[in-house]
């Protein structure tokens, strides 16, 4: 494979990780070599089996939709047949992780960018930035839903408008963005499932998530979303429960960001793992194993 082209170190939200050009690539799809397409098809496999009754069915079904399976890695182009009939989004290639206003303007822009590279064989379990695997497996199905699919636009474009409001608004979009489309669990009438794409895309937190008793689930509340730190190293200490993607939706433009700034402004944090007295504890977790700082 071409070798991805790093510009420089940046504190985002996976830590301080590579940035990657901001230039959209083709998907160099006839580079992938053997070992490529059999790492995803490992992975394609695993995830997708470990995921029944653990994932919420919109994901397991979207992913069916579009088309793709652990034969070989899927297409860009023709995931975008999909995705632009079903929501008016497509794919665009890139290197790895986008600077902040460039990733929120391809969201605004019904963009999702996918990292066009793969993890190799070592890296299996765990890789500390965001590669194909993560990005197409765990991002892209949902992008199918249509309310989900307003959502990530919507965001995109309040990032655009925190952009010029300072470090403070950025801070909590991110937050929300983490713990939403990263690190989300949905209610169903058959108990929690997942939806976050950083939970999806890793074998040890679709269980851990679920089935520990150490971490958190508390209901989604968007300030308290907003105020809450996070784990970048380890597993989440908690994670936030939604009714329904309407909220996540509702959460965005009604009211609009920008009050909900305001309101926010100059409150502190809240530890990743603390519960406030106005929660709605869904799970109070033991704690256990858990690292007593780190939290960003
Ligand atoms: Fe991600």
């Amino acid at each position: 494979m071409p070798t991805p082209r790093k510009v420089a170190h940046q504190s985002t939200d996976k830590g301080q990780v590579p940035v990657y050009t901001t230039a959209v690539v083709e998907q160099p799809w006839a580079s992938y070599s053997g070992q490529d397409h059999q790492t995803w098809a490992t992975l394609f496999r695993r995830q997708r089996e470990l995921l029944v009754g653990r994932a919420c069915d919109e994901f397991m079904e979207n992913q069916q939709r579009l088309g793709i399976g652990a034969d070989a890695i899927p297409k860009f182009t023709d995931l975008d047949r999909h995705l632009r009939a079903a929501t008016g989004w497509k794919l665009v290639a890139v290197e790895g992780l986008l600077p902040e206003l460039a990733f929120f303007e391809h969201l605004a822009a019904r963009e999702f960018p996918v990292t066009w590279w793969i993890r190799n064989p070592q890296q299996i379990d765990y890789l500390s930035e965001p590669d194909l695997f993560h990005d197409l497996f765990g991002h892209v199905p949902l992008l199918l839903n249509p309310i989900f699919a307003d959502y990530m636009q919507a965001y995109g474009a309040g990032g655009v408008r925190a952009a010029t409001f300072g470090n403070e608004p950025l801070t909590n979009l991110t937050r929300l963005y983490w713990y939403t489309v990263e690190f989300g669990l949905i209610r169903t009438p058959a108990g929690l499932r997942i939806y976050g794409a950083g939970i999806v895309s890793s074998k040890g937190e679709s269980i851990y998530s679920l089935e520990s008793a150490a971490p958190n689930r508390i209901d989604f509340e968007v300030r308290r979303v907003m105020r809450t730190r996070y784990r970048i190293d380890t597993f989440q200490k908690t994670y936030f429960v939604i009714d329904s993607f309407e909220d996540l939706f509702k959460a965005t433009v009604d009211p609009d960001f920008g009050p909900i700034y305001y309101d926010l402004k100059g409150l502190d944090s809240i530890p990743a793992g603390t519960i406030l007295d106005s929660d709605q504890v869904v799970h109070r977790g033991t704690g256990e194993g858990w690292a007593s700082d780190g939290d960003i």
